[in-house]
Formats: structure tokens, sequence, C-alpha cells
């Protein structure tokens, strides 16, 4: 899947994330190996969510405070 044109706002529980950083990921936000499979250069980031909340995961791929949004997908 390509990078999006705006965030993926999930609802995260505790635990870990791995946030795709390749953009080929089919589960976006969340890593699903493609990155291995299409040989990027890439790697998810990973992510240890400490408690249940909401979360604003950048989808353009060019947040500057990856993997969180940063409202860089609207300054076009
Ligand atoms: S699938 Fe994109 S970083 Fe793993």
């Amino acid at each position: 899947m390509p990078f999006a044109t705006s965030p993926h706002v999930k609802e995260e529980k505790p635990g870990t994330v791995a946030y795709c950083t390749c953009g080929e990921s089919a589960k976006a936000p969340y890593c699903d190996g493609s990155h291995g499979r299409n040989r990027s250069m890439k790697r998810p980031i990973i992510v240890k969510i400490e408690e249940a909340k909401t979360v604003a995961w950048c989808g353009c791929g060019k947040s500057g405070n990856a993997p969180y949004c940063d409202g860089t997908h609207s300054k076009g």
C-alpha cells in the first residue's frame, strides 16, 4: 500500500507496534514484512505503547516526528 495523504488514527492497546516506514505494507500503518520481500533498505520503527490511547500514525511518510503525524501531509 503506498503512503497515504492523511494520518492513520488508531485506538492502540498496551503492547508493541511495528510502524511501517517503507510504504509497502498492506496493513499500514503496521509493518507486515513487505520491506523484506521487496528488499527495501527501510525497517519498521518499533514503538512500545504503555497505555491504551488514540494514536495518529504518520500516513504520508514525511513527518518530522515519525512515526507520529505532525501535520506535514497538509502542508503540500
Ligand atoms: S512492511 Fe514497511 S517497514 Fe515493514
